[in-house]
């Protein structure tokens, strides 16, 4: 019997379904954000407390000897990179050296019996993030891949590798894959602690119950977005944008920078709130807008005055700040505000807003989101 086929039109295709209802891949990204760190953390903790990583095919006593760090990443990924140095010497006291990926294999560097090199990678692809390691490997280092990818070439060329599990990122604009990394590599700096014993096992506890309260506090971020946009809104005109950190507030200010830039298209820079004095405070003038990290009780004298120097020279203030810092109203035109969190895991939850107003700033400037002009998303030759 003949069947009579009648053509059904639909108005969305592939791509579409694939976005999930969202707008682009970014804003899903960006929603995806709190599974992410989920997901990553899942099994990482033995019920004696020992964080363990599956993946990681380097013994415990190699892990334990470890005499240096080398990490080597692009991009985002480096910024995730800067966040692990900072707590791998705090908490594990091993020295920790973050190199530009294309910049390492150049410069004939030293590789000394217990080097440990990361090489960090959302896609496991980065042609200069390979090469890094390969050269890494040629004088002899063990090396370990923090990558997105299940048998990405960063994987397979890497001696271990400790999966971030953030799902599939399309977006040429990384988001839910740095906090993953970030989750990934703090974990890692409490298994070296661990191992080489430079931090009592409540206070290892403590850490651990601490990230894994991150992804509800990125959950709140994101109830926030309609007052980020707001501020963006405000500052649809301005060209020039300088982002300021301290301790991990600085990579976290690098990745704001670096994420407005790449999506906007405007002028962003991200510097250390200390090196204002040192150069950039020149460039700051009426027009100029600040973007400031200010989250972390112990830099928050330092980074106020920072600020009341720009203020005084004529600059627009935007803070991320805490919930419960009443004094930044009084210094910052525009307040961007965050759940308080242990510090060192602050960059996951305070990259949150500056994520979404790089992309209101873009949105509002008609930019396309998913894929700004002249990049891709992952950088396959030098
Ligand atoms: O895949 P990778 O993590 O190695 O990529 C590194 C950079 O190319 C990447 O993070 C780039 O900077 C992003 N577009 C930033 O959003």
């Amino acid at each position: 019997m003949p069947v009579h086929l009648h053509p059904l039109s639909v108005d969305w295709d592939l791509e579409t379904a694939e976005k999930g209802g969202y707008d682009d891949f970014m804003t899903k990204e960006i929603n995806e954000q709190p599974d992410a760190i989920r997901s990553t953390l899942l099994d990482r903790r033995r019920r004696d407390g020992t964080i363990t990583f599956d993946e990681l095919r380097i013994s415990d006593e190699e892990l334990r000897d470890v005499k240096r760090v080398v990490i080597v990443a692009a991009g985002t990924s480096h910024h995730a990179g800067l966040v692990a140095k900072y707590a791998i010497e705090r908490w594990a006291r091993v020295s920790v050296e973050v190199d530009i990926a294309s910049e390492y294999r150049y410069r004939d560097p030293i590789v000394e019996i217990g080097t440990l090199v990361i090489g960090i990678s959302q896609s496991g692809e980065t042609i200069d993030t390979i090469q890094a390691i390969r050269e890494a490997k040629r004088r002899g280092a063990r090396v370990v891949a923090v990558t997105n990818i299940v048998e990405s070439s960063l994987a397979r060329e890497s001696d271990a590798v400790i999966y971030t599990r953030a799902g599939l990122e399309v977006s040429v604009a990384s988001t839910k894959v740095f906090l993953a990394q970030v989750a990934a590599l703090e974990l890692l700096a409490l298994r070296l602690a661990q191992l080489r014993d430079t931090v009592p096992a409540s206070d290892v506890d403590a850490h651990f119950l601490g990230l894994n309260a991150v992804a509800a506090q990125v959950a709140t971020v994101l109830t926030r977005r309609s007052s980020v946009e707001d501020v963006a809104k405000q500052l649809l005109g301005a060209r020039d944008f300088f982002f300021l950190g301290r301790h991990v507030g600085f990579p976290t200010a690098l990745e704001g920078a670096l994420k407005l830039k790449e999506l906007s298209y405007l002028h962003a820079e991200g510097y250390p709130a200390g090196e204002l004095k040192h150069g950039p405070l020149a460039l700051i003038e009426p027009g100029v807008v600040v973007v400031a990290v200010v989250t972390d009780p112990a830099m928050h004298e330092k980074m106020l005055s920072n600020l009341a120097e720009v203020k005084a020279r004529g600059a627009t203030v935007v803070a991320v700040a805490t919930d419960d810092d009443e004094s930044i109203a009084a210094i910052a035109d525009y307040v961007l505000r965050v759940p308080a969190t242990e510090p060192m895991f602050s960059p996951m939850v305070d990259v949150v807003p500056l994520q979404l107003f790089a992309y209101a700033m873009a949105r509002g400037l008609g930019r396309n989101i998913d894929r700004p002009r002249n990049l891709a998303k992952t950088v396959t030759v030098e």
